[in-house]
C-alpha cells in the first residue's frame, strides 16, 4: 500500500502534506512527450505501443515526484476495443463513427485489442518506485457513451440527450455494454498491477436529476460494487465533473472511496457536506496553473488548507492545458511535496 492509496481509503498515514498528481500530467505540455508523440506515427498507436506508453507515463514522475503515474491511454480506448471506428483528427480531437446497433460492440476486443494497454501497465509497475501509485482509469459510462453516440465531444450533446428521451432502451443497451467493458478493462488494468482506479466523467454535467440517477449513478455503482467484490483494497476516485447539484447523491450513491472536485466546487462547502468516509480530490484552477504568479500561489494555499481538514488528494479541477509551463508544475512540486514557501 502506498500513502496514496491509504490517503485515499481514508487510513491515517504519517505524512502532513495531501500527496499529489495532476490530471493530463503526461501530454504536449512537456518537450520530452511532444518528441515521443512525433515518433509514435499516431496518438492511438502511441497508446498501444506498450514502451511507448510506458516512457510517457514515467515522464512527469522523473520530471515532478507525483505520488502517483496514471495510464498514459485514452478513455476513448473502451470505445476502440469494443470495434468502434475512432481516429483523432489532428487539432480537432477525437471523432468517432458514431454507434448505430449495440448489438454489435464485441466485448472480446476489451481483452484482445486491448492487450498491449495491460502491457504497459505491468511495464509501469516494474519501473515505478514501491512508494508511488500506479492509477488506472477509464471513462465513465456516461461520458464515454456521449462520444459513442455524437462521435465526438464538445457541444451540446443533443444526439445522446434526444435517444435518452425518445428511445431509452437502445441507450441502455450501449450503458451495458460499457458497464460490462468497463469491469472487464479494470479487472484487467488492476491484474496488471494498478493499485487505484480513476472514473472519470467529464460529461456529467447538464443533467437532469432523474437523468443523472439513471445514466451515471447507476452505472457508476455498477462498476464499483463489481471490482469492489473482487478488489477491496484498491480505492476508486469518481471525477463526475460539473455535476452541481447532483455531486452529494454521487457521493452518497456510487460507493467510490474519493471524489474529484472540478474546479466550480467550493471547497469550504465540500469539506463540510460530503460525507466523511470520503477522500476529496481537486481542484485548482488548470488556467491558474498555466498563469502561474502570486494568484497560483493563493490558489495553492486554498488548497493546502482545505487539505487540513479531512482526507484529500491535491489535484487540478480537470486536465492540464497543453500551454501549461512545465515550470509552473514544477513550483506546485515543490511547494505541496517538499513544503516550500511561496
Ligand atoms: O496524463 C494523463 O492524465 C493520462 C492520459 C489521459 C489522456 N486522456 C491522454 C490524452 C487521460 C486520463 C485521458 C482522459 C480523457 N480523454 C478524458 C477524461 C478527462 C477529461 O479531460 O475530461 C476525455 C474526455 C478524453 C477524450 C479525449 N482524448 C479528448 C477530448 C482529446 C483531445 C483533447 C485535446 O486536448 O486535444 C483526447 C486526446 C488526448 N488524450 C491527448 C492526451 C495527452 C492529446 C492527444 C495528442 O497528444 O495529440
Amino acid at each position: 500500500m502506498t500513502f496514496f492509496s491509504d490517503t485515499l481509503l481514508g487510513q491515517e498515514t504519517s505524512h502532513t502534506r495531501p500527496p499529489f498528481w495532476l490530471m493530463r500530467q503526461a501530454g504536449r505540455y512537456l518537450p520530452e512527450y511532444r518528441e515521443v508523440r512525433a515518433k509514435a506515427g499516431g496518438f492511438i498507436k502511441l497508446c498501444l505501443t506498450p514502451e511507448l506508453a510506458a516512457e510517457v507515463t514515467l515522464q512527469p514522475i522523473r520530471r515532478f515526484g507525483f505520488d502517483a503515474a496514471i495510464l498514459f491511454s485514452d478513455i476513448l480506448m473502451v470505445p476502440h476495443g469494443l470495434g468502434q471506428k475512432l481516429w483523432f483528427a489532428e487539432g480537432e480531437g477525437p471523432r468517432l463513427e458514431p454507434v448505430t446497433d449495440p448489438a454489435a460492440l464485441d466485448l472480446a476486443g476489451i481483452e484482445t485489442a486491448l492487450e498491449p494497454i495491460y502491457t504497459t501497465v505491468r511495464t509501469v509497475r516494474a519501473a515505478l518506485p514501491n512508494d508511488v501509485e500506479l492509477i488506472g482509469f477509464a471513462g465513465s459510462p456516461w461520458t464515454v457513451a456521449c462520444y459513442m453516440v455524437e462521435g465526438q465531444g464538445g457541444g451540446e450533446f443533443t444526439a445522446i440527450k434526444a435517444l435518452s428521451y425518445t428511445d431509452p432502451a437502445k441507450l441502455q443497451a450501449i450503458i451495458d455494454v460499457l458497464v460490462e467493458a468497463s469491469i472487464l478493462y479494470l479487472t484487467r488494468q488492476i491484474q496488471a498491477g494498478a493499485g487505484v482506479i480513476q472514473l472519470f466523467d467529464s460529461w456529467a454535467g447538464n443533467l437532469s436529476a432523474r437523468q443523472f440517477a439513471t445514466w451515471v449513478i447507476e452505472p457508476t455503482a455498477r462498476i464499483v460494487s463489481a471490482l469492489k467484490a473482487k478488489f477491496p483494497h484498491v480505492g476508486i476516485i469518481g471525477f463526475p465533473r460539473l455535476a452541481g447539484g447532483n455531486l452529494l447523491a454521487y457521493a452518497a450513491e456510487t460507493g467510490v472511496d474519493g471524489l474529484g472536485l472540478d474546479t466550480g466546487v467550493p471547497l469550504d462547502w465540500a469539506v463540510k457536506a460530503v460525507p466523511h468516509h470520503i477522500t476529496l480530490q481537486g481542484n485548482l484552477d488548470p488556467l491558474l496553473l498555466a498563469a502561474g504568479g502570486p494568484a497560483l500561489d493563493q490558489g495553492i494555499d486554498d488548497i493546502l488548507t482545505a487539505s487540513k481538514q479531512r482526507p484529500f488528494i491535491f489535484n487540478l479541477g480537470h486536465g492540464i492545458i497543453p500551454s501549461t509551463p512545465p515550470e509552473n508544475v514544477a513550483h506546485v512540486a515543490e511547494r505541496v511535496k517538499f513544503g516550500k514557501a511561496a
